[in-house]
C-alpha cells in the first residue's frame, strides 16, 4: 500500500512529526498514550527505529504489565536491555513487572521494620505490608519508579516509552505531584520528632535516622522526576487514535489532564485512516461505511485537534510487526509529507 494521497485532510497537518522533531532538537523522552490497541506500541517501536536510525543511542522500553515489546520485534527483550537485531544504536528493554513489584515490597518492609523498632512497636511489620502493597495505586507506583529509574541513569540520548493504557499513566503522573506533598509532610513531621527526641535524650550527638534519608532522598528523585516529565524541551506525550469516537474522547480528556498537571503534549497522531484513493463504488459496502465514519469523525480530530496533528498514518494490509515493516511504519509516520 502507497502512502495517502494529499487529500484536503492531509494538508491540515500544519506541524507533522519531523517538524515538531526538528524543532524540539533536545527532545529525549517519548512516550505514547492513547485508549487500547489504538497502535502506542508500534508507534512507540516506529518512534525508537526512527532516532536510532538518526544516529542517536536509543532505548525503547515498556512499563506496560502486558508485554509486548518481544513480539513487536520478534526477540525475546524481557528483563534486560537486548540490543535490537540488525539496527544499529536501538536497544529494547520490557520491564520486568513481577520483579519491580517484588523489590518494592522488600524495600517497604525494611523501611516499617525499622520504623516500627524505632518507634519501640511490638508489631510484626507484616500486617502493614499487606496494607501498603494492597493498594492498587502500588503497582503503578513500581513501575513508575522503575521508570523514572531509567531516566536518571541516563545512559542514552533517547527513551521511547510505550505506556501502560490511558488511566494508568495519568494516575503515574498524577502521583509525583501528590508525593512531592506527602513527603514534604512527612519530613517536616520527622524534624519535628526528631529535635524533640534529641531535646529529651540530654545529648547533643545527632541521632541516625534512615528514615528520614529515605525520605528527603524520595523528595529529591520526584522533585527530579516531575522537573524532567514537565521540561517541554526534553519530554513530549504523544496520543494515538483512531478517526473513531471512543479514542478521540479518551485523548481529549488526556490531554485536558496532561495540561493540568503541565506535561507538555507533543501531539496527536491519527493511525489507521483508510485510504481513500483505493476505495470506490465496487469497494465491499462495510469497507465504504468504514470510510464514511472515519471521515466524519475526522472532522471532530480536526475541531478538537487542529494545529496539533502531527501525522495520519494509514491502515497497512498487514499488522505491523518486525524491524522491516516498523521501518514503513516510521516513514509514514515521520517522513509522511515526502514519503
Ligand atoms: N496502521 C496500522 N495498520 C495496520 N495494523 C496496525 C496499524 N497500527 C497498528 N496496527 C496493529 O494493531 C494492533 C494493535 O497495535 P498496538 O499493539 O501497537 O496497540 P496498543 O495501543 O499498544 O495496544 P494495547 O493498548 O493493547 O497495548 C497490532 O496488531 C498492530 O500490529
Ligand atoms: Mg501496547
Amino acid at each position: 500500500m502507497t502512502g495517502l494521497p494529499a487529500s484536503t485532510a492531509q494538508q491540515r497537518v500544519t506541524l507533522d512529526m519531523a517538524g515538531y522533531v526538528q524543532q524540539h532538537p533536545q527532545l529525549k523522552y517519548v512516550f505514547f498514550g492513547g485508549k487500547g490497541g489504538v497502535g502506542k506500541t508500534v508507534m512507540a517501536g516506529a518512534a525508537a527505529l526512527w532516532a536510532a536510525r538518526s544516529g542517536r543511542r536509543t532505548l525503547l522500553a515498556s512499563t506496560n504489565p502486558v508485554h509486548s515489546l518481544s513480539g513487536l520485534l520478534d526477540q525475546n527483550v524481557f528483563g534486560q536491555h537486548a540490543p535490537v537485531t540488525g539496527v544499529a544504536n536501538l536497544w529494547a528493554y520490557e520491564i520486568d513487572t513481577r520483579e519491580t513489584i517484588e523489590r518494592s515490597k522488600r524495600e517497604i518492609r525494611d523501611k516499617i521494620q525499622w520504623f516500627l523498632k524505632f518507634a519501640e512497636i511490638s508489631t510484626k511489620a507484616d500486617e502493614f505490608v499487606e496494607t501498603a502493597t494492597m493498594n492498587p495505586a502500588f503497582e503503578e507506583s513500581a513501575m513508575f519508579e522503575n521508570m523514572i529509574d531509567l531516566m536518571f541513569k541516563d545512559e542514552y540520548d533517547v527513551y521511547v516509552f510505550d505506556t501502560a493504557p490511558t488511566a494508568n499513566a495519568r494516575r503515574l503522573l498524577g502521583m509525583s505531584k501528590v508525593y512531592s506533598l506527602w513527603v514534604n509532610k512527612m519530613v517536616k513531621s520527622r524534624e519535628e520528632a526528631q529535635s524533640l527526641r534529641q531535646m529529651l535524650s540530654f545529648s547533643k550527638k545527632k541521632e541516625q535516622d534512615p528514615l528520614m534519608d529515605y525520605l528527603m532522598d524520595f523528595q529529591q528523585r520526584m522533585e527530579h522526576a516531575r522537573a524532567l516529565l514537565t521540561d517541554e524541551q526534553k519530554t513530549a506525550f504523544f496520543f494515538v487514535t483512531l478517526p473513531e469516537a471512543l479514542p478521540i474522547a479518551v485523548i481529549s480528556r488526556f490531554i485536558d489532564w496532561f495540561h493540568e498537571f503541565g506535561i507538555p503534549v507533543g501531539g496527536v497522531i491519527v493511525n489507521m485512516r483508510i485510504d481513500e484513493s483505493v476505495v470506490g463504488a465496487d469497494s465491499a459496502e462495510f469497507v465504504r461505511n468504514r470510510l464514511a465514519m472515519q471521515n466524519e469523525h475526522m472532522q471532530t480530530i480536526w475541531e478538537r485537534f487542529d494545529g496539533r496533528v502531527r501525522a495520519i498514518v494509514p491502515l497497512f494490509d498487514n499488522e505491523v510487526r518486525g524491524v522491516e515493516m516498523l521501518g514503513r511504519l516510521a516513514t509514514a509516520v515521520f517522513a509522511q509529507a515526502s514519503g
